[in-house]
């Protein structure tokens, strides 16, 4: 192995220099930029490593690159993938995306940390890497040239502990692959979920039938990797997950809680007036017009309904949440995000019903500014996918949600929005229109002041967590001290 700049440079004080490498997709991206302002303003050094095929559309649909040029210690660097075009990719290429990235990225970046050429490119050494949970190359190119390796997490603490770090003993004790078709066979072995945890909750990949599936080996390797790492970083607060942080921290002891970040990252880093869209990380544009929509709508009145950025409907399914929606007769609020929608998608076969009634009380939109929809006084229930991302916003403002989970950590964030913070209503494999209407009708009409008593509990738990002396504050000052001193006990 050739010496690293680090080696090279070795009599000068290093000054901290993080490098974060977020997974390409919206969600990682979206929080690993998050953190990489809130570290920028704290006087340390950041490159941010993007995939490119994720830094073209960033770039097209945000002012990322003016926003961060006010910070002279950020640089951006882009790594090929391998991906031909410059697109946003669906959940269903995810596999494709991670072949993509093992066979291009991975030499490429241990061969940048190795040689040292982007520590030469930005002129200081980089002291840690802050890497996706799901990068185990990365983190190993950071055992390898002893480099302090933090992992990020961008998906849920309870999808972590439950599908991650105890699938091994899942296959261990049979329950996986899975026996026979009953999903509601509770699972108990995972510490601290014994009582709310069946099968059809674990994360998506547990059904596979093939144990030698890619998503389940990475994801084995993912849960050995993390705990070598010298902390984990989470994005959620401690009073939402403290059950679950409290066994997690038996396996990995240094555990950094700093979400909801979009709210940390909005109450440091957000004047007062200044207009959201300016901070926005989107890859896709966001259709502005949907919030003077809102604005047309009593308080609590209107359903707002995304599956995020990666999920996809077949078209049948897409009716079944129309036919839903419209029969519930509340107004209603849709991201339909490009390329969301698969099979046929034939405007001829949607009933009249259907076009007519959205006309009068729905708004479809490609992409939503979503915070700011979350937030608009109009919104009183939000039918989503549970992505991590998606739910903890919804908890910021008290919204309850109706949740129709896809895959990774959905099937496990509805459940515990339904069974362990009573937030909501977890529809996940029964998802036809009888059931999305009588969801609306629960969430906003019949048990509304039930859900609004828990979902404003946790709201303003959430608010607390990101107060000057919250746990999220306190956790984000100890990483930011960790760093210097990782950087300053460097050789
Ligand atoms: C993916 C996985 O699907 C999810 O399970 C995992 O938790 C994180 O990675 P994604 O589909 O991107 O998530 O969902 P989510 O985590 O909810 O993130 C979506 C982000 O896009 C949110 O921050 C949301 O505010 C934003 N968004 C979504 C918009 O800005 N506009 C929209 O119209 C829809």
């Amino acid at each position: 192995m050739g010496k690293t700049y680090q080696e090279v440079h070795s009599k000068t004080p290093f000054e901290p220099h993080v490098l974060l490498f977020p997974i390409p997709f919206q969600g990682p991206v979206n929080c690993f930029l998050k953190l990489a302002e809130l570290l920028c303003v704290s006087g340390i050094h950041v490159t941010f490593l993007n995939n490119n095929h994720i830094h073209g559309p960033l770039l097209r649909h945000t002012q990322v690159l003016s926003r961060f040029s006010r910070y002279p210690n950020f640089r951006f660097e882009t790594i090929p993938d391998g991906l031909e075009h410059e697109n946003p990719v669906s959940g269903d290429r995810f596999q494709e995306v991670m072949d993509a990235i093992d066979v291009v990225t991975k030499p490429l970046f241990r061969e940048m940390i190795v040689s040292g050429s982007l520590s030469r490119r930005s002129k200081r050494p980089v002291t840690v890497m802050i890497v996706d949970g799901v990068f185990s190359f990365a983190a190993e190119v950071g055992f390898e040239t002893s480099t302090p390796v933090l992992s990020f997490e961008t998906i849920s603490p309870c999808c972590l502990w439950t599908s991650y770090f105890h699938l091994h003993n899942l296959i261990e004790v049979g329950h996986l692959p899975f026996k026979g078709n009953d999903l509601d066979e509770p699972i108990k072995i995972v510490v601290g979920t014994e009582h709310v945890l069946r099968k059809r909750d674990l994360a998506e990949f547990c059904r596979k039938k093939n144990l030698s599936d890619p998503e389940i080996q990475r994801t084995l390797k993912e849960a050995k990797t993390i705990p070598r790492t010298q902390g984990l970083i989470l994005n959620t607060f401690e009073e939402l997950d403290g059950l679950i942080l409290s066994h997690m921290r038996k396996l990995c002891p240094n555990i950094y809680t700093i979400g909801p970040l979009h709210s940390l990252h909005e109450a440091r880093l957000i004047p007062n007036k200044s207009p959201k869209t300016s901070f926005s990380n989107s890859i896709w544009k966001e259709d502005q017009t949907c919030l003077s929509w809102l604005d047309k709508f009593p308080s609590k009145t209107v359903v707002y309904v995304s599956i995020g950025s990666m999920a996809t409907l077949t078209f049948d399914q897409m009716l079944e949440v129309w036919h839903g929606l419209v029969n519930s007769n509340k107004p209603f609020l849709w991201v339909r995000r490009p390329g969301s929608i698969t099979c046929e998608n034939n405007e001829s076969i949607v009933p009249n019903e259907l076009l007519e009634y959205s006309q009068k009380m729905g708004c479809i939109i490609d992409w939503a500014p979503q915070e700011d929809v979350l937030a608009h006084r109009a919104i009183g229930g939000f039918l989503t996918h549970s992505g991590w991302n998606s739910t903890l916003e919804s908890i910021v403002q008290g919204i309850p949600m109706i949740c129709r989970p896809f895959y990774v950590d959905q099937l496990v964030n509805s459940r515990f929005v339904g069974e362990v913070w009573k937030a909501g209503i977890d529809v996940k494999d029964t998802c036809d229109r009888l059931i999305i209407e009588k969801a609306v009708r629960d969430i906003m009409d019949v048990k509304r002041d039930v859900f609004t008593q828990t979902t404003n509990t946790w709201a303003n738990l959430a608010k607390e967590s990101i107060s000057e002396t919250g746990s999220s504050s306190i956790s984000l000052s100890r990483l930011i001290d960790d760093i210097r001193v990782m950087t300053s006990t460097m050789k």
